[in-house]
């Protein structure tokens, strides 16, 4: 018996298609999930009738531009799918009644906190994806009245391209990287995070979370732990800074997320991000 419709957005991506995976597994749990070909999220009467033809007891926004750099070149672009895309999806939530998962990030934060930010932290993102992305909370909240904003951070997972991925490759084509060593925050599995939104989204604890694998590191650190685990320790690895690197994007240098409304709400956290890195790892092999 079907005891709850899910709806999910994005589910061609990292995230989408590992929530796809999840609830397929869940008995009771029935699962429509559109990638951008089917329901482009800024189209706001397709988005609509699609929602009112399925009917879904929660939607799960994952759909976003998530390139940060094409984001800060081109934000007409980021605005709309993030902002308006958001907004289009939270008002055809509410008008079926379902409770809504929209997805967001640590990028919203500055970066420049002493200490890992609280979901009662106030946001100042600093690139266009950051911000693009925070509207986009803004407008869940104003047109959804049973959301959950999930923030989270470095996602990766077996769909889609990834950092892990990358170092993978370029472990395969050079003997000696460069890799950012002065951003500081949390990789998290997207298995890891799909199971979290599960649990959530059984709830009424309305609001916002962080969502994390818990521990921190910096890319370099990130790097140097992906080369170890995998026997590719011949490898040399470059720590470098934000600056050499050049990118169009401004990146908060420190973005760990307090899990501080799970701990209060005592719902289950997520485990320490090397743990996951290991599972993910020995997954690919
Ligand atoms: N990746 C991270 O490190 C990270 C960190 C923090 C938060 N997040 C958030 O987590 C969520 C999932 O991220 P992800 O890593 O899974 O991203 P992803 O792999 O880039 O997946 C996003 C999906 O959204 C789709 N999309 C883009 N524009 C769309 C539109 N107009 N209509 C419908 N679909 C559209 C993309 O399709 P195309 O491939 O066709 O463009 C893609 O399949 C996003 O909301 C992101 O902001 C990600």
């Amino acid at each position: 018996m079907v005891d709850l419709k899910i709806l999910i957005t994005g589910a061609r991506g990292q995230l989408g298609c590992d929530l796809e995976h999840n609830f397929f597994k869940i008995e009771g749990c029935q699962v429509v999930s559109f990638g951008r070909e089917e329901m482009d999220v800024t189209q706001s009467t397709n988005v609509q009738e699609l929602v009112a033809a399925n009917t879904p007891d929660v939607v799960i926004h994952s759909a976003a531009n998530t390139n940060v750099d094409s984001c800060e070149l081109e934000p007409d672009s980021a605005y709309c799918v993030n902002a308006l895309g958001s907004r289009n999806i939270a008002v055809a939530s509410e008008m079926v009644g379902a409770k809504l998962v929209y997805v967001s990030t640590d990028y919203v934060f500055d970066g420049t906190s002493q200490r890992p930010y609280t979901e009662f932290d106030k946001t100042n993102p600093i690139s266009i994806y950051g911000k693009s992305k925070l509207a986009g909370e803004r407008y869940v909240a104003g047109f959804s009245s049973k959301y959950f904003i999930v923030r989270t951070s470095w996602l990766y997972g077996e769909h889609g391209n990834n950092f892990v991925k990358t170092m993978l490759r370029l472990a395969k084509e050079k003997t000696e990287l460069n890799v950012v060593d002065d951003q500081v925050g949390s990789p998290t599995y997207t298995k890891d995070l799909a199971r979290f939104i599960a649990v959530l989204l059984r709830t009424d604890l309305y609001g916002i979370y962080h969502a994390t694998n818990t521990g921190s590191c910096s890319w370099f650190q990130f790097a140097e732990t992906i080369f170890q685990i995998s026997g590719l320790s011949h490898i040399k690895v470059n720590p470098i800074t934000t600056s050499e690197l050049n990118r169009p994007a401004p990146r908060p240098a420190y973005s760990i997320l307090d899990h501080y409304c799970i701990r209060l709400e005592g719902l289950p956290d997520l485990r320490p991000w090397e743990e996951a890195l290991h599972e993910y790892l020995s997954n690919q092999r």
